[in-house]
């Protein structure tokens, strides 16, 4: 076991953890964006969807627990390599162009990443924490989003979370080893991708619900 607590300390081992645990969150976007797609199948489709969510009981509040643990993970492995980072290159770079991987989205991790955490607790007390007892998930997103500032705020937020995706899954990639020139193009292509179906996909939904219901 010495050698594996002794991997996790290292920086290779925390930007493993970052990679792993960052892939868990795309996997959870994938999902939680297939599933809020059911809202253009209209009102029974997407409370079907929300009642077979809250269905599953038990094996909710696991995969909850679930995403808590990864969230901690992420956040403080995050933190702490960005406080190392900071520690060995206190000047900073005085080039901030795309050249050799720097990018915009690149360049704003940190921040896209305390922005997301800020969304996420707010999303929350929004769309989970409430009583739904004399509404439905519909009508509560649906009065949302017809709300300019809601439905602009959301629309504006998937453009941050779009960012940190795009460059989380291409940093992902190449700490797990895919990171030979023959592979770049495909996955600087993949990453990219990733961040405009975040963008279109989430950031669509309160502008299309706006106008719709
Ligand atoms: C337009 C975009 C989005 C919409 C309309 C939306 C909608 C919802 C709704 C309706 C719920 C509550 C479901 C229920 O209680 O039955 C929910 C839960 C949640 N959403 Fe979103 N969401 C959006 C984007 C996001 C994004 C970008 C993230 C993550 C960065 C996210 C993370 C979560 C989490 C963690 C939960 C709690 C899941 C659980 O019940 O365990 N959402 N969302």
């Amino acid at each position: 076991m010495n050698w594996f607590s002794a991997a996790l300390g290292s920086s290779v081992g925390k930007k493993l953890m970052m990679a792993l645990t960052g892939l868990a969150f795309i996997g959870f976007l994938a999902a939680h964006l297939a599933g809020n797609l059911t809202i253009y199948g209209g009102k029974a489709a997407f409370n079907g969807y929300a009642e077979k969510l809250q269905s599953l009981g038990p094996l909710l509040h696991l995969f909850r627990a679930g995403l808590i643990t990864f969230a901690l993970v992420h956040i403080l492995t995050g933190l702490y390599l960005f406080l190392l980072n900071r520690k060995a290159r206190p000047v900073g770079y005085r080039m901030h162009a795309s050249a050799g991987g720097r990018t915009l989205s690149s360049r704003t991790m940190p921040y896209t990443g305390i922005v997301i955490l800020a969304f996420v607790i707010f999303h929350l007390f929004h769309f989970t924490f409430v009583d739904k007892t004399s509404t439905t998930v519909f009508d509560m997103v649906a009065a949302a989003f017809n709300q300019p500032f809601y439905m602009l705020l959301y629309a504006i937020l998937m453009i941050v979370v779009a960012l940190h995706v795009r460059h989380g899954f291409w940093s992902a990639f190449q700490t797990l080893g895919v990171n030979h020139p023959k592979y770049m193009l495909t996955v600087t292509t993949v990453s990219f991708a990733a961040g405009v179906i975040v963008a279109l996909g989430f950031g669509l939904l309160p502008l299309v619900i706006a106008l719709w219901y």
